[in-house]
């Protein structure tokens, strides 16, 4: 980190779970990951999901087509992971370099979890070898029983799957996703140095009263969740420490306005075009500017075996006001903060 009066210089960060989307939306969307960070962790619930080594393959293809000119950038991909997945296919895929993880969706939990696993004894055969070779096991982190309330899904999550599998696995690396909660905080710091968890910016930023501010907000809402604001502080308090355990991952999942702004709006926060801002934004208000590069730019990458990035980028002090909406493909997006102002700009060159 360099320390000018408003100028903020750190090494290049990399966001640890993203959605990139397919087509048209991964044309619209992707510049905006590529302009700042280095590399992603690319979810795989596209429709069809990535299920195979093939699949990830020519999905890895298709960002890199799409990618603007003179933009380096590593999308980083991951293996859907369903209730007949084999250990076979997600080990030769980590093998071959194309799989850097695999992903759970609990069946029905979000956005395309529909061929998500239904049982995580039907995936054990996988973990075990996951575990045997190093590979990071992504974890959304949320029971679907429609009798446990929603904002209790991922404490409930913790302490039915979670808790029995890292005893059962302990040297199996899994990151929670989009830790949303002070149990998760609370499982994520008392296990070993194998458990680590991405922090999301709106879940810094927002509790659950936003989604309801006033009348229904829509562009508030994402699964899992925004929690009550002791949750909230909880996992500021994470990703300010300096643990290593915490690092960035957006979860930024972008849809059409009219897919959130309507009688079944879909869950997710388009939040990748003032990511970096947005954190920048929090860490300075927790008085922990100096933290903002371990979690953006180095814990992820140690969890994840992989050296930190060489370039450096700059964040400026100054006011950015976040468009109400951005260009999608023949629709509108509405960006995370949009309508706000935030203090700080990433520099481009
Ligand atoms: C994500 C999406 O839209 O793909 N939505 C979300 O609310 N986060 C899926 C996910 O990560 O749960
Ligand atoms: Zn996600």
């Amino acid at each position: 980190m360099t320390d000018t009066p408003g100028l903020l210089t750190i090494r290049r960060p990399d966001d640890w779970h993203l959605h990139l989307r397919d087509g048209a939306m991964l044309q619209a969307v992707l510049p905006y990951t590529a302009r700042v960070f280095g590399r992603a962790i690319v979810m795989p619930n596209l429709v069809p999901p990535v299920t195979s080594v093939a699949a990830a393959a020519a999905y890895r293809a298709r960002i890199m087509a799409a990618l603007p000119a003179e933009t380096d950038f590593t999308p980083l991909m991951t293996c859907y992971l369903t209730d007949e997945t084999s250990p076979e296919e997600v080990a030769r895929g980590f093998a071959e370099g194309v799989f850097t993880a695999a992903k759970l969706y609990p069946a029905g939990a979000t956005t395309n979890s529909a061929s998500g696993v239904t049982d995580i004894g039907n995936i054990m055969a996988v973990l075990e070898r996951m575990a045997q070779i190093g590979m990071t096991f992504c974890v959304h982190g949320e029971v679907t029983d429609g009798d446990v309330d929603i904002f209790d899904r991922e404490a409930v999550f913790i302490d039915r799957v979670l808790e029995p599998l890292v005893r059962r696995l302990p040297e199996l690396r899994i990151v929670f996703e989009h830790a949303t909660t002070s149990q998760a905080v609370q499982f994520v710091n008392s296990a070993s140095a194998n458990v680590a968890a991405t922090i999301t910016p709106q879940h810094l930023h927002i509790n659950r009263n936003a989604i309801f501010a006033g009348g229904l907000r829509p562009h508030a809402y994402c699964l899992p969740v925004a929690k009550r604001e002791e949750h909230r502080l909880a996992l500021r308090a994470a990703a300010t420490s300096g643990s290593p355990k915490y690092f960035l991952g957006t979860d930024s999942a972008p849809h059409p306005q009219s897919a959130k702004e309507s009688g079944c709006g879909c869950a997710g926060i388009f939040n990748a075009p003032h990511a970096l801002e947005s954190y920048a934004t929090v860490f300075e208000e927790e008085g922990a500017l100096d933290q903002l590069e371990g979690f953006a730019s180095v814990h992820g990458a140690a969890f994840y075996r992989l050296p930190v990035n060489d370039e450096r980028v700059t964040l400026e002090r100054a006011e950015t006001r976040v468009p109400d909406t951005l260009a999608g493909p023949d629709c509108a997006l509405v960006p995370f903060h949009a309508g706000e102002s935030l203090r700080w700009r990433v520099r481009t060159p």
